[in-house]
């Protein structure tokens, strides 16, 4: 009966329904004398809830590819070979693999990054994989595509630290490159072309066939029964669908969670509310992404939905849904396993050969 309710209300009182539904079920279990009556009514009821969550869950899909950026063959391997070579860094050191890993999730296993000649940096290193998914990219969402991502972290000064034009001029004594180039665009090495390949490539780095996708589809002993139980958390008392909602499981929206310490999207758009709101994160690989969050402050899955337990930290800006969940340990070990069941197998690419 409560579930017949919960379908007539609106999609943004769910979260409320449900606490009250825990209430209500809590009061009945004390109050319920007969036990084979008590467990029938659970049994139907669990897998109700089962389905309600799942169908609140979508596919990811094909992978959206700009009209200005067609994918080939070539060009995605030209792609691999600039995101490998640290010759498109200023002291010829860093690549955009050595701060995006394949070994490493595709991001660098730290919690903050290392740059340009041991810098320091304050962020993560989030990862590649699914980015392609995104509609604007970094953590405070400062890039709108990933063309446009690719240029940043080269002429960064604490990240690879290299001038475009001396760049165009170190790739044009490559002679391997010149024919790559002139190949796959019919045109001179310009920084709009490095930046193009690298994001085809970017582009192929995908993880979409999980276990949770494969559940989705109708394989129903795909992901274990623990993590069901994660996923009618989830969606239901953790809330957690109220932000990685949607195809990626983001919203592409940006939340702060009551973590201090980095402005985040205010440096974007200079809006006191904006501060310490981070974009929200696409989960699947994510058990291959450790640490995590913005600052890397939570190191793995388990201290992350903690976190969310506690209802996050302090901040003016914290989002209303950030509330504490009373969840129990059983409970978190769940969305810990849900977790892992949307994280599939990493795509594994070696380090090509680079054209001399
Ligand atoms: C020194 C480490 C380092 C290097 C080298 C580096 N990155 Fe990054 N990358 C980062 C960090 C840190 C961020 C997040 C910065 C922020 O949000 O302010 C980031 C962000 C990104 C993002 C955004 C992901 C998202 O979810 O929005 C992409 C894509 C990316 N880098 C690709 C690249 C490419 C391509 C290269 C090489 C041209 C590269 N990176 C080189 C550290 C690095
Ligand atoms: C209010 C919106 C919101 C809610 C609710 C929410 N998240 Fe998040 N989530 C985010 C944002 C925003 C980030 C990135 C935050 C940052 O980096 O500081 C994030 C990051 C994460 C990450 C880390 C990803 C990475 O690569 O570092 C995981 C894992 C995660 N969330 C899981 C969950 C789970 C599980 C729940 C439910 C218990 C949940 N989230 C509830 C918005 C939300």
């Amino acid at each position: 009966m409560m579930h017949k309710l919960k379908l007539i209300v609106p999609f943004v009182f769910a979260i409320f329904v449900l606490v009250a539904c825990n209430t209500s079920d809590d009061v009945s279990t004390e109050e319920e004398p007969k036990e084979n009556d008590k467990e029938q009514t659970e049994e139907v009821t669990v897998d109700q809830e089962l389905e309600e969550a799942k169908n609140r869950f979508v596919a990811l899909g094909a992978m959206p590819i700009p009209a200005e950026n067609p994918m080939t063959d070539e060009k995605i391997e030209l792609g691999k070979q600039l995101y490998f070579d640290a010759r498109l860094s200023g002291n010829n050191k860093l690549s955009c693999a050595s701060c995006h890993a394949p070994g490493a999730g595709y991001g660098d296993g730290l919690a903050t990054f290392i740059g340009f000649e041991g810098f320091e940096g304050h962020r993560n290193s989030p990862t590649v994989i699914n980015s392609g998914y995104y509609e604007e990219y970094f953590w405070d969402g400062r890039a709108g595509s990933l063309e446009e991502q690719a240029l940043g972290p080269i002429q960064s000064e604490v990240e690879m630290n290299q001038n475009l034009d001396e760049l165009i001029t170190e790739l044009n004594s490559v002679p391997g490159y010149v024919d790559s180039f002139d190949h796959v665009f019919s045109e001179q090495i310009t920084a709009d072309n490095i930046a193009k390949a690298i994001a085809a490539f970017e582009r192929t780095i995908v993880v979409t066939d999980t276990a949770f996708d494969r559940y989705l589809q109708g394989e129903e002993d795909a992901i274990s029964v623990e993590a069901k139980e994660g996923m009618k958390l989830f969606a239901g008392k953790a809330n957690c669908i109220s932000c990685h909602a949607g195809p990626l499981l983001s919203d592409h929206n940006y939340h702060n969670l009551g973590m201090g310490g980095d402005d985040g999207r205010f440096a974007v758009t200079g809006n006191e509310n904006d501060k310490g709101k981070f974009r929200t994160s696409g989960l699947r690989g994510v058990a291959h992404t450790a640490p995590f969050m913005h600052d890397g402050s939570l190191a793995t899955l388990q201290e992350v939905v903690e976190y969310y337990n506690t209802g996050g930290g302090a901040h003016p800006n914290k989002s209303v849904l950030m509330q504490p969940l009373s969840l129990s340990e059983t409970e978190v070990s769940a969305l810990v396993a849900f977790l892992e069941s949307m994280s599939g197998e990493l795509p594994m690419v070696k380090k090509p050969d680079l054209p001399q």
